[in-house]
């Protein structure tokens, strides 16, 4: 079986049209992020999201966003800030994989995006402490990434990708 389409296609735009997204887009995307494996289902993802009609909400996640993120997300659908809980809620103990585990939900959640329409890109370049501040992010709690939503009309951006033999090992290493 081949790769899926909507896995070949995908891509991170820096654009997005005017179409609004709605609260039940975001809904079903987060959904589907909870549906992802997590260490001892510990589920240490969160998300603070703001659609760009609801204009306070939006500014203050933009504003969580490095300069250099914020010209080209000012016309996005949605934003979203994902933050990990740092300790297993059942011991305090640090929650080793819990940025992995959140990577799991936002890749889910990519796959998602993509059988609705939907394009988003992930930015590493937030701002932590004025994540923590303006969207009230408790103690425990770490903002990690954000990603930008929306659609999409312009032509592909599908990037080139390593080689299969470069990133996989059949037995030992290279
Ligand atoms: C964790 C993570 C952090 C990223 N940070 C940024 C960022 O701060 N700004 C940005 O423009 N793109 C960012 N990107 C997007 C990547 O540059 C992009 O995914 C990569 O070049 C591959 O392109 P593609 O997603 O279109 O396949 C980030 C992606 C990931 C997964």
């Amino acid at each position: 079986m081949e790769v899926l389409d909507l896995i070949k296609e995908r891509f991170s735009p820096y654009e997005f049209t005017d179409k609004p997204l709605t609260e039940d887009d975001l809904k079903t995307l987060f959904e589907a992020a909870g549906k992802a494996a997590s260490a001892f289902n510990e589920q240490p993802w969160r998300f603070v999201y703001a659609l760009r009609q609801d204009i306070a909400e939006f500014k203050a996640l933009h504003e969580s966003l490095l300069e250099g993120n914020q010209g080209w997300t000012a016309n996005a659908g949605a934003l979203v800030i994902a933050v990990v809980s740092t300790n297993y809620d059942k011991n305090e103990n640090v929650n080793a994989t819990a940025e992995h585990d959140l990577g799991l939900a936002d890749g889910n959640l990519t796959v998602q995006a993509s059988a609705m329409g939907i394009h988003l890109h992930q930015m590493g370049g937030i701002i932590p402490q004025n994540a923590i501040d303006k969207l009230n992010i408790p103690e425990g709690f770490k903002p990690l990434t954000a990603i930008a939503l929306g659609y999409y009309e312009g032509e592909s951006g599908v990037k080139e990708r390593k080689p299969i033999e470069d990133i996989a090992f059949k037995g030992t290493w290279g």
